[in-house]
């Protein structure tokens, strides 16, 4: 089913080399990179604003397990990770990751070659380059996993002042699924739980009652607009407009380009002993699924790139043949 939905799903290519690259198997969370993926805006108190994408990098350096070795860890030491992470913050080794963005601009975004909004597209480093502008720093451990990790409502939709979605169809997807997913996970008063509340400010709202509510809000009232001096909309944190033209109506992306840049990461990224790599960890995969979707896989990986489509064929066969023999 994997590589069914991959191969009738050609825009996840780009991201499924990434897995079967070097990079799909970091060596502990500190040194691997994170990202936003998403577009993003940023927004000044002007109300001017651009498209953005997060890149956090790793202060530590990449580094990456080879295969034998990560199956070994999740035999023998699936903690080996979480453990390395907790280790070097309470040693005082604090890692840090240096946040980047790249900025596009509304005219930019309107002249640019593919859909800014489409997740599975990289926006290229030349015409948008990286701009350092902060620094991510893990100085302290949790002192309760429950209260602190497990109760914790992590959510794309949660944006402060500055930040605001863009029109990625799937940023607005999980905008309203994660507080969904918190309401039935921890309460309806997720909001209220330590972990999850802001602590500078008291929150004043509409919002009452409900399980393990514990701060309704006293005698306030629960409906707007009101004559009780009942908090008020603050327009200097609305939202910034945008002009918005051409048809709305349901459209298939899945036909954009999807082998360009997948070409360009295995050519021009992935040295040749990393692509060698690429293509037995893809096989070690794709040898279980049936020759139908391997045929399919084949004719894919053969878009973003002739010699790759080869040598996943050549390898297959050897796979298959190995398997015969058994
Ligand atoms: C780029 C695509 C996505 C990424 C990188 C992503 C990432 C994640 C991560 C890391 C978690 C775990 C959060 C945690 O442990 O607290 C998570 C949970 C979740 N994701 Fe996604 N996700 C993506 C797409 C989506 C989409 C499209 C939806 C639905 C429309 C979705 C719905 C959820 C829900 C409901 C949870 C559980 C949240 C919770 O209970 O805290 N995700 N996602």
């Amino acid at each position: 089913m994997f590589w069914d939905f991959l191969t009738l799903r050609p825009e996840s290519l780009h991201q499924v080399m990434i897995l079967f690259s070097d990079r799909g198997i970091p060596d502990g969370y500190r040194h691997m990179n994170g990202y936003g993926s998403h577009t993003f805006k940023m927004v000044n108190s002007c109300d001017n604003a651009v498209y953005v994408k997060f890149h956090f990098k790793t202060d530590q350096g990449i580094k990456n397990l080879d295969v034998k070795r990560a199956r070994d860890l999740a035999a023998d030491d699936p903690d080996y990770s979480i453990r390395d992470l907790f280790n070097a913050i309470a040693n005082g080794n604090h890692p840090t990751w240096t946040l980047y963005i790249q900025v596009m601009t509304f005219e930019e975004a309107a002249a640019n070659k593919f859909n800014p909004f489409d997740i599975t597209k990289v926006w290229s480093h030349a015409d948008y380059p990286l701009i350092p502008v902060g620094k991510l720093v893990l100085n302290r451990n949790p002192t309760n996993y429950f209260a602190d990790i497990e109760q914790i409502a992590f959510s794309p939709a949660h944006m402060v002042p500055g930040i605001e979605p863009s029109p990625d169809k799937l940023l607005q997807g999980r905008l309203f699924s994660y507080s969904d997913t918190h309401r039935y996970r921890l309460g309806a008063n997720y909001l209220q739980l330590p972990v999850n509340c802001p602590y500078r400010s008291k929150v004043t709202n509409y919002q009452r009652d409900g399980p393990q509510a514990h701060d309704n809000q006293g005698s306030a009232p629960n409906y707007y607009p009101n004559s009780f001096s009942g908090p008020e909309q603050q327009p200097a944190y609305r939202m910034s407009s945008f002009d918005v033209s051409g048809a709305v109506a349901k459209y298939d992306l899945s036909n954009d380009d999807n082998y360009t840049q997948a070409g360009l990461l295995y050519r021009n990224v992935f040295p040749k002993d990393e692509q060698k790599r690429l293509v037995e960890n893809i096989v070690d995969n794709l040898k279980h699924a049936a020759d139908f979707l391997q045929e399919k896989a084949i004719y894919h990986f053969t878009q973003i790139d002739d010699g790759l489509g080869k040598e996943l064929r050549e390898h297959l066969k050897l796979a298959k043949c190995s398997k015969a023999n058994l």
